[in-house]
């Protein structure tokens, strides 16, 4: 049985939803009705400030609160999709605060972070005002998805800028309808 965690990384206010979910929940609206799916906005979530104990405690209390949330969600999907604006050509900061806790997952005693997670596939979803620009974050995304072994399933793009201005993106809604269903 699969199930679906999205991870919406817009950082627009609360009630203002971005182009990338609105593409995200185009691509979402082809799943099968009895296929689970969980969204998260993770600007809304209160992730501790990543500290980095690798060399010197060497591991990590279970993490607490939102952060405890976000683990729980992520070990129950089979599949993990990043829905994520291009900011800055990179990585939207509150992915990459997610993605940090990662490293912190890893080493909590019990977990196995690691095991789990290369049985999952990730998927990508984003918007920005150019595609070619945006390839540097989607191989950022390639990476860590081969560094946990992760399945990985590509990225549907599509054009941003003002709220719903995705929607004049015929061909990216084109293919959002078929994105998520693809063979695995
Ligand atoms: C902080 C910030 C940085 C951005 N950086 C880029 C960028 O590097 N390249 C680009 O094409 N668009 C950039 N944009 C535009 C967004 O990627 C675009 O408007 C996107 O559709 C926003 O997603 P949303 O509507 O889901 O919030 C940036 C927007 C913000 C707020």
């Amino acid at each position: 049985m699969r199930s679906f965690l999205f991870l919406t990384a817009s950082t627009r206010e609360p009630g203002h939803v971005g182009n990338t979910e609105t593409l995200a929940r185009a691509a979402a609206e082809a799943l099968p009705a009895d296929t689970p799916q969980q969204w998260i906005a993770l600007a809304q979530c209160q992730l501790p400030a990543f500290v980095d104990l690798r060399h010197t405690a060497g591991s990590y209390p279970p993490p607490e609160g939102d952060a405890a949330t976000l683990l729980d969600a992520t070990l129950a999907a089979t599949d993990i999709v990043f829905v994520s604006p291009v900011y800055w050509f990179s990585v939207p900061s509150p992915l990459k605060a997610y993605l940090d806790q990662w490293s912190a997952w890893m080493r909590v005693p019990g977990v196995d972070f690691k095991t789990h997670m290369g049985k999952k596939r990730l998927w990508v979803i984003a918007t920005s005002g150019d595609r070619a620009k945006a390839q540097p974050m989607f191989d950022s995304y390639k990476l860590c998805a081969d560094f946990l072994g992760m399945q990985w399933m590509g990225a549907l793009w599509g054009k941003g800028g003002a709220p719903n201005a995705v929607l004049a993106d015929t061909a990216a809604l084109a293919v959002a309808h078929t994105f998520l269903t693809a063979p695995v």
